[in-house]
């Protein structure tokens, strides 16, 4: 008799984006004629960067001809994606082998997948709120999650506690849902609790191009000693409009080694190496050209003009917010927009609200775990105009 993953009964119904989805379809059957804005999810709107698509399209082109056709790639993914993400890194002052970098369809699945590495024992450390795959992927397993509070007080940036003994710590900087962002002070405690403890820290950069200060680490390379307790996810989803096109990539650093139950030690990187090799089968070569375009200097500077147009978009929203005396965070080195619900709303009566009488969807901050009731985040991945409308209808609501 085959015996199911008991396990999934511990998870909510539905994953959080699919639920909004679903409110959000049964709201447009019933009124065809209003004009919904969505600022619910974080999917990016403008298109490709000129210098991807030209990438792209060679790439297709070398498809169809018998001497330049290519079959499987290499399951990590190509050398010149890893060298092209080794010169970004450099450039923004981290120094990168290209074997600790493997390509993938996106940060989201790998997120997932590399619990994969992890005996089901490990205790596990997931800010609140979060970005729901942390947390998800882990009760999958039936692996112990400890929580630590983001509030008001912290912005929103929990700092590791001694007292906690945690195995795998997920930290995501600019973080989802808050917008927040660890600063290098903060991050070198973090790495140095994962360091005393062993243990090793799951880091998401997916927002990491929308740092504008220096002085912000884009990535936990970044700091002395991570190299031996941390593996970074990223995105060309945000980074280069890549939501619908799929394209992320970790980074393992060779230095990364833990024992196994019986105290054999094993290199992080190889088992990646392995589970990658066995389970994937790599990203479509012309994805792949197209992301080695973005991560390109011309490429920054063609993505990086999409980003202006996000945080334009950000600050747009921060100005309504400021003039009806709303309380919010986030919005300045990330796409999202994390406020509290006027009135002391709860976040899903405040989502309801919203969407039946302003049309505007959000995504209710108590999805992303108990500490998010109360706020609402808001993305500004949207259209301009969509964006502007959207906050001429909350500027006139009387809430
Ligand atoms: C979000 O809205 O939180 C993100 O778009 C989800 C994702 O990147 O998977």
């Amino acid at each position: 008799m085959a015996i199911v993953n008991g396990n999934y009964a511990k998870l909510q119904d539905s994953y959080l984006f699919t639920d909004i989805a679903k409110r959000v379809a049964a709201f447009t059957a019933a009124h065809p004629e209003k004009k919904i804005i969505k600022m619910g999810i974080g999917d990016v709107t403008l298109p490709l960067a000129p210098c991807v698509v030209d990438a792209m399209k060679k790439a297709v082109e070398e498809l169809g001809h018998k001497e330049t056709f290519r079959g499987y790639g290499p399951e990590q993914g190509y050398e010149f994606l890893h060298e092209a993400i080794q010169k970004y890194y450099a450039r923004h002052g981290v120094k990168l082998d290209t074997k600790d970098i493997f390509i993938s369809d996106g940060a989201k699945s790998d997120c997932g997948n590399i619990t994969d590495l992890f005996e089901d024992t490990n205790v596990v450390l997931v800010p609140n709120p979060v970005y729901p795959v942390y947390a998800d992927t882990n009760v999958m397993r039936g692996r112990k999650i400890l929580y630590m509070n983001g509030t008001p007080q912290n912005h929103f940036l929990p700092m590791p506690d001694d007292s906690v003994k945690a195995d795998i710590i997920y930290l995501c900087s600019p973080n989802n849902p808050t917008g927040a962002v660890y600063t290098r002070e903060q991050l070198e405690k973090w790495v140095a609790y994962a360091r005393k403890n062993d243990a090793i820290i799951l880091y998401d950069a997916a927002y990491e191009a929308f740092i504008t200060d220096p002085s912000i680490p884009r990535s936990i390379f970044a700091i002395p000693g991570a190299r031996e307790c941390a593996i970074e996810f990223c995105s060309f989803s945000k980074t280069a409009g890549f939501t619908g096109t799929r394209c992320g990539y970790t980074v393992v650093p060779q230095e990364l080694v833990r024992r196994t139950p019986d105290g054999k030690e094993l290199h992080l990187n190889t088992m990646w190496l392995r589970r990658q090799t066995t389970k994937f089968n790599g990203v479509n070569y012309f994805v792949q050209r197209g992301a080695e375009a973005a991560m390109s200097v011309l490429g920054e500077k063609q993505c990086g003009d999409m980003l202006d147009y996000y945080r334009e978009n950000a600050r747009i929203m921060m100005r309504t917010f400021d003039k009806k005396g709303y309380t919010y965070f986030g919005g300045v080195h990330s796409p999202y927009v994390w406020m509290q619900c006027p009135k002391g709303m709860k976040s899903w009566d405040y989502f309801d609200y919203l969407l039946n009488k302003l049309a505007i969807v959000g995504t209710p901050g108590s999805g992303f775990g108990s500490m998010g009731e109360g706020y609402l985040r808001l993305t500004a991945f949207g259209s301009r105009e969509g964006t502007i409308e959207a906050m001429k209808r909350i500027e006139k609501d009387s809430l």
